[in-house]
């Protein structure tokens, strides 16, 4: 029995199959490599001696996902497969929804006509939306501020009514907090497209000199130092709390939305001290506005995870900016100068369909 990990060449997809293979799972993935690129799966084959089925197959395109539910045996599906650009969602709306929300409904009348009704969501804290107190428990108030956000909303409430219509089904839907760093090899890691939207891409390619410096949004916000306050989480742990979410799924029917954080929010200086701390680079910056759009604090109450789940995060920030480092110093243009098609070496484990 398989499980199939839609977008699992992503970021955190990729880095959920090093851990899912680790722990003895058959692993097939389903990416359209939109915003991603082949050559994380052949890492984690590497990295891991296992192997990986891969379908370059869009969500959309009903048919071919289908074949991919005929071809395997599959029990449960982790489904990170989405569009992630804040900014981006605002001028392509409709692309954003039919994306993610249209890919999202697909998937699930695929997986119903099968019988296989479990499933792990990827959302995001962006569903709490300007949330004024923390920390943020599963239990606050949701709402979106943008596009993007609003998808993840929509698909949350689309996985209730299924449930609601059918009491069989099993879903876990994990609202993400700030993931960052990368897998402790340097191997794999976040590869933004373009100029990075996020603070710790931004600040790993400052200290690497492939940008001049960072901008940081705003030092008038009610916090320690008056920059934005987050939760920022290491994706292994996030990795590692899909497997949780798994086995509790596996067992029981239902569907449950956990906090995956540390609990725990540093400021934007702090990140780059501790980024200078662990790389011995100076990251230069300058105070600009604060950006449209963004909150003061945001970070989690994880309780319901640890105690529902039985998963709590570990690793501090210190690990988290070493690891994005080591990441950006031994890939500085990322996965980029890799085609598609070509790689620096044949990895007969990675099976592509
Ligand atoms: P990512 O862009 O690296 O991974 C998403 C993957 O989905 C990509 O490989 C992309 O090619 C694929 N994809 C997109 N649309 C597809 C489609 N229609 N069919 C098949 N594949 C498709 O992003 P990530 O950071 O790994 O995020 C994974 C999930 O977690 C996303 O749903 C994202 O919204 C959510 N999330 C991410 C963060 C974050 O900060 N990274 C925070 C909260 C939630
Ligand atoms: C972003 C997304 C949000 C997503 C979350 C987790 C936006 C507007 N929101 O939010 O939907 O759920 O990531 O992945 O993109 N900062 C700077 N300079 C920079 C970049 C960021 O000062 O160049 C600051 C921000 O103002 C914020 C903090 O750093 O205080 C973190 O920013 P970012 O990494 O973009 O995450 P979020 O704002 O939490």
């Amino acid at each position: 029995m398989a499980i199939l990990v839609t977008g699992g060449a992503g970021y955190i997809g990729s880095h959920t199959c090093l851990e899912l293979l680790n722990a003895g799972h058959e692993v097939i993935v389903v990416d359209n490599l939109s915003n991603s690129s082949i050559e994380s799966l052949r890492r984690v084959s590497e990295l891991t001696g296992k192997t990986i089925k891969f379908y370059q197959v869009d969500l959309l395109n009903k048919e071919k996902l289908d074949t991919v539910f005929g071809q395997n045996n599959i029990e449960a599906v982790i489904h990170f497969a989405g569009l992630k650009a804040v900014g981006e969602s605002v001028e392509i709306p409709l692309f954003y929804y039919h994306n993610n929300i249209g890919g999202t409904i697909i998937l699930c009348e695929v997986m119903k006509k099968y019988g296989i009704k479990r499933m792990v969501f990827s959302s995001s804290a962006t569903v709490y939306g300007m949330s004024e107190t923390t920390p943020i428990t599963e239990n606050s108030p949701l709402s979106a501020t943008n596009p993007y956000g609003r998808s993840k909303l929509i698909i949350e409430e689309i996985l209730n009514d299924l449930y609601v219509s059918d009491n069989s089904w099993s879903i876990a839907v994990l609202r993400y907090f700030n993931p960052i760093g990368a897998h402790k090899s340097g191997r794999i890691g976040e590869d933004p497209n373009g100029v990075p939207n996020n603070l710790m891409p931004y600040i790993s390619q400052v200290a690497v000199g492939r940008l001049k410096e960072l901008s940081v949004y705003g030092n008038d916000y009610l916090t320690l130092d008056g920059t934005g306050v987050r939760d920022y989480i290491h994706v292994e742990d996030l990795a590692r709390g899909h497997l949780k979410a798994l086995k509790k799924i596996m067992a029981d029917s239902g569907v449950e939305a956990y906090n995956l954080g540390t609990g725990q929010g540093y400021s934007v200086l702090e990140m780059v001290s501790a980024f200078e701390r662990v790389s011995g680079k100076l990251v230069p910056y300058r105070i600009r506005d604060r950006r449209p759009g963004d909150i003061g604090i945001c970070y989690s109450d994880p309780t319901k995870a640890e105690r529902e789940l039985g998963w709590v995060a570990e690793k501090g920030i210190e690990e988290m900016c070493l690891d994005a480092w080591r990441w950006q110093l031994s890939n500085p243009n990322g996965y980029q100068e890799l085609s598609n098609t070509s790689s620096e070496f044949e990895n007969p484990r990675l099976i592509v369909m």
